[in-house]
């Protein structure tokens, strides 16, 4: 990787992502686009705006940039897609089609992120399996298995250099998360340092994976930078760092926050997604190929994310 475009920047995980990669590529090297305006526009390194449906303007995109590397994070997440199911087909299939030309026609690797969003409730619960059954019931997920899908077939039928990982749920600070079903792991430490208390949208015990944004990111660019003949699962590999109820969680948040109050209101809409997705995933397939190994468990990514969740609030 040299020279990098990257779609979808100004979101949860573009924010993050860019920045590193600047620092591990240099700046002029990695050209951010997103179709709105977002706080990279000021950031070093450049910025465009670019909707990543339309196939002329990424192919112009990348030519002008010389990209040899596509990170494609243009999407809609879970809970908006089941709002405006057509949209999320739009924007998720018509930007990886898009994406996946470009790098066919100018020979680009490409990342694209899967999701815990593939699978559905015929699919083993407890250590899913890298490759099991796959019925996912959200447009979200079924945007998302095809896309693996198409990946693979790109890779195949024309030898694009296509990878991707099955992100659980990401948690971070800085940017929010865009509307999806593990937003409350994220909202959680927000509410707990400003009100001391959390109303979640997922019972107590709703079970799912997650992962920490620095892990996450380590994650993308080590499986890019993996040597071809390590990638066998390439599009794309279960990972995980740790698995989260909302009791769970809080119970750890309130060892740092004394008094901190938890309760519920279930969505039902996101409660049904919840229940949809693997309690747990095995992620062996990563750890064999390429060495996929997290470095943050649920302790150290809450002593971390409170510590600059509080900054903002300590310094005004
Ligand atoms: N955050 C998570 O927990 C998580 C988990 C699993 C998978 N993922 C996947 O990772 C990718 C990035 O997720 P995120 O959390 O950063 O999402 P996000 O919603 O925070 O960001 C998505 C970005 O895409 C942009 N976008 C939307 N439509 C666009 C278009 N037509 N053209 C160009 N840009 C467009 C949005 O403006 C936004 O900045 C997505 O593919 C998502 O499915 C995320």
């Amino acid at each position: 990787m040299k020279r990098i475009l990257v779609t979808g920047a100004g979101g949860q995980i573009g924010s993050w992502l860019v920045p590193r990669l600047r620092e591990a590529y240099g700046a002029s090297g990695v050209l951010a686009t997103d179709v709105r305006h977002s706080g990279l526009d000021s950031e070093g390194g450049p910025f465009q705006v670019v909707d990543a449906t339309n196939p002329k303007a990424v192919g112009q995109a990348a030519m002008r940039h010389r990209a040899d590397t596509i990170f494609h994070l243009a999407a809609i997440l879970s809970a908006v897609g089941e709002r405006d199911p057509r949209l999320a087909w739009h924007v998720n299939m018509t930007s990886l089609e898009a994406v996946l030309e470009v790098a066919r026609e100018q020979e680009c690797a490409v990342f694209v992120p899967s999701s815990i969003g593939v699978f559905g409730s015929s699919t083993p619960k407890r250590m899913t399996p890298q490759d099991t059954v796959m019925r996912p019931e959200t447009i979200y997920g079924v945007t998302k298995l095809s896309g693996e899908l198409l990946c693979d077939y790109y890779h195949k039928r024309y030898g694009v250099d296509s990878r991707g990982l099955r992100f659980p749920g990401i948690v971070s600070y800085g940017a929010p998360p865009g509307g999806g079903t593990t937003d409350w792991a994220v909202e959680i430490f927000h509410k707990a340092v400003r009100d001391g208390r959390y109303t979640s949208f997922l019972d107590a015990d709703s079970q799912l994976d997650f992962m920490y944004m620095p892990d996450a990111i380590r994650a993308a660019i080590e499986l890019m930078e993996a040597d071809d003949a390590k990638v066998v699962h390439r599009n794309a590999y279960n990972v995980t760092a740790m698995q989260l109820t909302p009791a769970s969680l809080g119970a750890i948040i309130a060892e740092h926050v004394p008094g901190f109050e938890l309760s519920y209101q279930v969505d039902p809409v996101r409660q049904a997604i919840a229940d949809s997705w693997p309690d747990q995933v095995d992620d062996s397939a990563a750890r064999e190929e390429w060495g996929w190994c997290p470095a943050f468990d649920a302790a150290a990514m809450t002593a971390d994310m409170l510590e600059h969740v509080r900054r903002p609030i300590q310094e005004a």
